[in-house]
Order: structure tokens, then sequence, then C-alpha cells
């Protein structure tokens, strides 16, 4: 059997960690995250599916850790790329630290840039490809005023910027055998929500999650909503929210209201 070589980011728990037990019987692994400790445990429980697996312990709010990781993909050889490593940061705006601000934007937005960027050529070269990245159903949570919601100005910015790299990077390949899509669960049952004994009753697994990515890619699916029983209505009603604004508001003219003298 040939064996895909597929690298995960966030691979020592949660979402990432479910994405590699669901791979481990027919791809080999790099696995990626900070706490170099689980990602040794977890290999070697990987290892027992006969997959070979290495640690590539890297912090991807920093650029050297990023570099860590794309000095890896250089190598050529990765056909799968999850880039599912992130970090809520939820806190209201004006109570985030200025490098705080830099280190969550950079593992929620540049990080999976960065990877795509530097796994592509091989993929496009090679005629195969998957890229996958794990972005949150909050990136379509701008305009909401639930008050249960969590302070999330940051996190949003950086998931709705991952839904739009990937959206549009899916038209750009098009014509291309590589393959794109962004995850986006609802709430998840992992260290995110459940680190402070706080478990949430209606989370969905991990497990969940990563098999219905997987699943997703099979039914050729660029954005994966794991929850969501009417995907392509939902899509539907989206693109044409974004049609009208573009080709509506894409004039020469002002919009009347702009132009009506003051009362
Ligand atoms: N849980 C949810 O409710 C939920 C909902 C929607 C979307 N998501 C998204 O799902 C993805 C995975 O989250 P999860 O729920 O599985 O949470 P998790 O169990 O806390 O996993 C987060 C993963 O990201 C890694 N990570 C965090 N900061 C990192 C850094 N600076 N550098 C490298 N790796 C880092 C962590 O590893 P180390 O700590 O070892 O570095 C861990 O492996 C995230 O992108 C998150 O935004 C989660």
């Amino acid at each position: 059997m040939t064996r895909t070589l597929a690298l995960i980011t966030g691979a020592s728990s949660g979402i990432g960690a479910a994405y590699a037990r669901l791979l481990a019987d027919d791809h080999d692994l790099v696995l990626v995250a900070r706490r170099a400790d689980r990602l040794a445990d977890h290999a070697k429980e990987l290892r027992a599916h006969g997959a070979a697996v290495d640690v590539l312990p890297a912090d991807l709010m920093t650029h050297d850790g990023i570099a860590a990781v794309t000095d890896r993909l250089a190598a050529g050889d990765v056909r799968m790329l999850i880039s599912n490593a992130g970090a809520g940061g939820y806190a209201p705006l004006a109570e985030v630290k200025s490098a705080d601000i830099d280190g969550l934007l950079t593992l929620n937005a540049v990080a999976p840039v960065r990877l795509v960027h530097a796994a592509l050529p091989a993929m496009l070269a090679a005629g195969e490809g998957t890229i996958v990245t794990v972005a949150s159903l909050l990136a379509f949570s701008a305009g909401s005023t639930d008050p249960r919601a969590p302070r999330r100005t940051l996190y949003v910015a950086a998931k709705a910027a991952t839904v739009g790299f990937t959206r549009t990077l899916a038209g750009e390949l098009a014509d291309t055998p590589v393959r794109v899509q962004v995850v986006c669960p609802g709430v998840v049952a992992t260290d995110w929500n459940s680190g402070a004994g706080h478990i949430i009753p209606w989370a969905m697994s991990p497990e969940d999650v990563a098999s219905a990515s997987l699943a997703g890619l099979r039914l050729g699916e660029t954005v994966c909503a794991p929850g969501l029983e009417d995907l392509d209505s939902a899509l539907d009603a989206l693109l044409a929210a974004e049609t009208a604004f573009v080709a509506g508001g894409n004039q020469p003219t002002l919009a009347s209201r702009y132009t009506e003298p003051r009362a």
C-alpha cells in the first residue's frame, strides 16, 4: 500500500489529534505543535497503526516556528496539509496586549497562509495535493450581537480571513488537481472548551469534526460545516449576499442616501 504523507498542525490534542488517528492507517505523518512530550506520546500510539511518524515541535505564533514548518514543507514530499493549530484569545480588543495581537493573528491567520504557500508548489508539480484549514463557524459571526458569544474580535478577524483565503484559493486552483477545504466547526469538546473543567454538553466530538472533513473532501466540499444539514442552501445564500454587495456597490456614482440634502 502506498502511504501519503500528511502534515498536521495542532496535532498534540483535540481536532488535530483526531485527524492524525483517522489518517494513521494509510498515511505517514508529520505532527506539529508546541508540546513535544504530547506529540511524542501521540506518535508512539500512531506508529502502532503502521504509520511512520515524525514530530516537529514549533510555536506557530512566531516567525521562527512558522519557518521550521515551511522548511519541512519545502522538502516537497507532503501531499496533505492540515492546518489546524489555533487559539481563541477571547477578550475585548481594548484589553489585548499588542504582542498578543501579533501572536494571535500570526497563529490563526498568517501561519495557515504561509504553510499553504510553502506546500503548494510541490503539490502542483506532483499533480496531487490536499489542503485543509480549520477555521470556525465564528468566522461568520461578525454581525451577531448574541450576548452568549465570546468577546472574539481578533479571532473572527483571523478565521474570516482564513475562510476568505480558502474560498478564493479554491477558485484559483479549480483547474489543478490540488483540493482545498476550510472546516467550520461549531462548539467542539476539546481542551479548548474543557480546559477549565467546563464541559459543554452540546459540543461535537473532535473525531466527528475530523471525519466530516475527510468525508467532505470525498464529496468535493470546499467549505465543510460539520453540523450544518443544508450546506448547499447556506452557501448559495452567502454567495447571493456577497454578489449583491459587490455588483450592487461597484458603481461610478454615489448611492442616493449620500447625496440627499441634510435635513
Ligand atoms: N474547540 C472548539 O470549540 C472549536 C470550534 C471551532 C473551531 N475550532 C478550531 O479548531 C482548531 C483546533 O482546536 P481544538 O478545539 O482542537 O483545541 P485544542 O485541543 O486546544 O488544540 C489546539 C491545538 O493547537 C495547538 N497550538 C495552539 N497554539 C499553538 C502555537 N502557538 N503553535 C503551535 N501549535 C499551537 C495546540 O498544541 P500545543 O498547545 O501543544 O502547541 C493544540 O494541538 C483551532 O484552529 C480552533 O480555532 C475549535
